[in-house]
């Protein structure tokens, strides 16, 4: 028999104190022996010899965020260790909406629930509400106060109350969680200038260019169009502050212990305020070394696991997805590879899945997107993929060479086609894009816009060509299919329901002038969401009807649960995708036409995989492929199962 830890029981009798309910005490306790051993091995890693001392700081703040959460959200956690998977489960669906854009404020989403319940949705992601800094905060992203509500959406209690309304519609509340950086605005980084030692260690303060310099040698560039440079001179401060971002985004110090302390108390203030998921926003460069590009270092995963260790111990209802958009072999470790498996992020965003979606599109092609998907790593089977065709960041060409010369591309020549197409720059293009922090450098060409937009929708109502019309309508549906059924939580950005175009207004505002990003981050246009369900036939009601006939079919097919992958399986037509899911209930093939021609597709390429009769569920029908071909309409998304 294992003896027992005098220094645990030691603790067990001091923590047993801290409580007034024995069961209580009996939770943290147990909760403490199941995730203590991976938060100590962590910090270890992390902070060696300050480690046992940051996990005292640590226990504290654990202590006295466990005694403060909720009764309902205590319930949350019990109903959520119960369905570990339910991130998995295909009932699930995103939407991604900037609260002011979306309803006005945070009261104004409470009034809006009907429709998302409508929609399907179970998770819905608020873009940036932290309090941020005044003028220009990249979208919100440089946050001067985590702990109060942006003033014109709300207060604190407003977010706790929308919470719970969304938490009894059985919808999950998301927030971003900045982790990189903060504000110059922030009150660190105020007290660093005022010459506080403390603060100061927050950040990465340099008298002099030697270590920018030597660091620079190694760095890319983020924003190489407004904020060229990774490092800014502040005056007051005395010296030049590491600006990853925007020049006002100071970066964080997470070799101090103090910063984790900081997010540990953060997250779970959060937490008990009703936030189910967290999205660690540019996750991938909080941990800097020199001569190297300052992203996916071993001691980001260090500290994820840091994190979320005392997330479960407090609030096991919370997740965490990781916004790391990195190449595939870098990705798949923020959903946690060997000594990380299970412990860091239960979601990443599935970036090459949506770089791939446009790049077919445009290529009518899809052999490179089946080959990156086969080079692409297997995810640990309890995690699963943020899936979207849209966000409210560019779309950068995330294509490796490698990938592209097996699918007998030049990779450079590639991603130029690519920006010149999503430009309008390519003769007989249909997109309507703009590029975005193009980069002599490197010859990149980023690219912004709606997915409508994007897809032919824009170009198609000016020319007034309802055959152009019609095809950009079956590229949006054909895209939300992919997503939807590639197994995995899709994410719907906002207005995406309602095929909006560009906003070109966005110049407009003087903050928003000088990032055009907000082309595709329109305001909600309720008049067109009234329109889309009273005229089903209008290019956004066909989108809109469309999107919730996938959505529908999408809920009830256990072939989708997320902790199965698809694969992509060899197709004889490049214009023909071809994904396999192999399902305890059987196998699931999904086959998308990314061309605008009627494909003869042939018969024995399903058969092989599903016998000799299918079921389509999307269309709802029989397919006999005992024949020859199977006709594939231009765009056509099927989702077969055996029948
Ligand atoms: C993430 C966000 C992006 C922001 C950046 C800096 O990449 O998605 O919008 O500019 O982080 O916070």
């Amino acid at each position: 028999m294992p003896q027992p830890d005098p220094f645990r029981t030691l603790l067990a009798g001091q923590l047993r104190q801290a409580f007034d309910d024995d069961r209580d005490a009996d939770t943290f306790l147990l909760r403490l022996d199941r995730y203590g051993p991976e938060l100590k091995a962590s910090l270890q890693a992390t902070y060696g010899d300050a480690a046992p001392a940051l996990m005292d700081r640590l226990l504290e703040l654990m202590l006295h965020a466990y005694h403060a959460r909720p009764a309902d959200l205590k319930r949350l956690d019990e109903a959520r260790l119960l369905s570990p998977d339910w991130l998995q489960e295909p009932g699930m669906l995103g939407y991604v909406a900037y609260t002011d854009r979306f309803a006005g404020t945070l009261k104004g989403v409470r009034e809006h629930l009907d429709y998302l319940q409508n929609l399907g949705v179970t998770y819905l992601h608020l873009m940036p509400l932290l309090q941020p800094r005044p003028g220009e905060n990249d979208g919100g992203y440089a946050v001067a106060d985590y702990r109060a509500v942006r003033s014109d959406l709300g207060s604190m209690d407003d977010l706790s109350a929308l919470a719970a309304d969304l938490r009894a519609r059985g919808v999950s509340l998301v927030l971003d969680l900045v982790l990189n950086h903060v504000a110059q605005e922030h009150e660190w980084a105020r007290q660093a200038r005022a010459g506080d030692p403390t603060y100061r260690e927050y950040f990465h303060v340099f008298p002099d260019r030697t270590v920018p310099d030597a660091f620079e040698r190694t760095l890319p560039e983020v924003f190489p169009d407004f904020a060229p440079g990774n490092f800014t001179w502040n005056e007051e401060a005395g010296g030049w502050v590491w600006t990853t971002f925007n020049t006002y985004q100071w970066d964080l110090n997470w070799s101090n212990p103090s910063v984790l302390a900081e997010f540990v108390d953060i997250i779970l203030h959060l937490a008990n305020r009703g936030v189910e998921v967290f999205r660690l926003d540019a996750i991938a460069f909080m941990w800097k070394r020199l001569g190297t590009d300052c992203q996916n270092q071993p001691e980001v995963h260090h500290i994820t696991q840091a994190l979320r260790a005392c997330a479960r111990i407090v609030a096991p209802a919370v997740a965490f997805k990781a916004e790391a958009i990195v190449a595939p072999a870098d990705l798949i470790h923020y959903l946690g590879t060997g000594e990380h498996h299970g412990r860091v992020s239960d979601m990443a965003y599935h970036n090459s899945l949506m770089v791939q979606l446009w790049s077919s599109l445009a290529s009518r092609d899809t052999r490179l997107f089946a080959g990156a998907l086969r080079a692409f790593p297997p995810k640990p089977t309890s995690t699963t993929w943020g899936l979207y065709v849209r966000c409210h960041d560019d779309i950068g060409w995330a294509i490796s060479d490698a990938d592209a010369s097996r699918a007998g591309l030049d990779g450079a020549a590639h991603r130029h086609f690519l920006s010149d197409f999503y430009s309008g720059e390519h003769p007989g293009t249909f997109a309507r894009g703009l590029v975005f922090q193009f980069n002599p450098q490197t010859g990149d060409r980023r690219i912004s816009g709606t997915a409508a937009s994007l897809a032919g929708l824009e170009d198609a109502l000016e020319s007034g060509d309802p055959r152009h019309v019609e095809a950009a309508v079956r590229r949006l549906l054909l895209l939300h299919a992919v997503t939807l059924g590639f197994g995995g939580l899709p994410l719907l950005y906002m207005g995406d329901e309602l095929a909006l175009l560009n906003d070109h207004s966005f110049a407009d505002i003087p903050e928003h002038a000088a990032d055009n990003r907000w082309v595709h981050r329109p305001r909600m246009d309720w008049e067109r969401a009234a329109d889309a369900q009273a005229n089903p036939g209008t290019p956004h009601g066909r989108v809109n009807a469309g999107l919730r006939h996938l959505i529908g079919v999408r809920q009830g097919l256990p072939h989708l649960h997320a902790s199965i992958e698809s694969h992509a399986v060899p197709s004889p037509d490049p214009c023909v995708l071809l994904l396999r899911r192999d399902h305890p209930q059987g196998v699931m093939l999904a086959a998308y036409n990314f061309s605008e021609h009627t494909i003869d597709f042939p018969a024995w390429a399903l058969r092989d995989h599903l016998g000799d009769h299918a079921r389509d569920h999307i269309a709802a029908t029989a397919f006999n492929l005992g024949g020859g071909t199977v006709t594939l309409e231009p765009y056509r998304a099927l989702w077969l199962t055996q029948s």
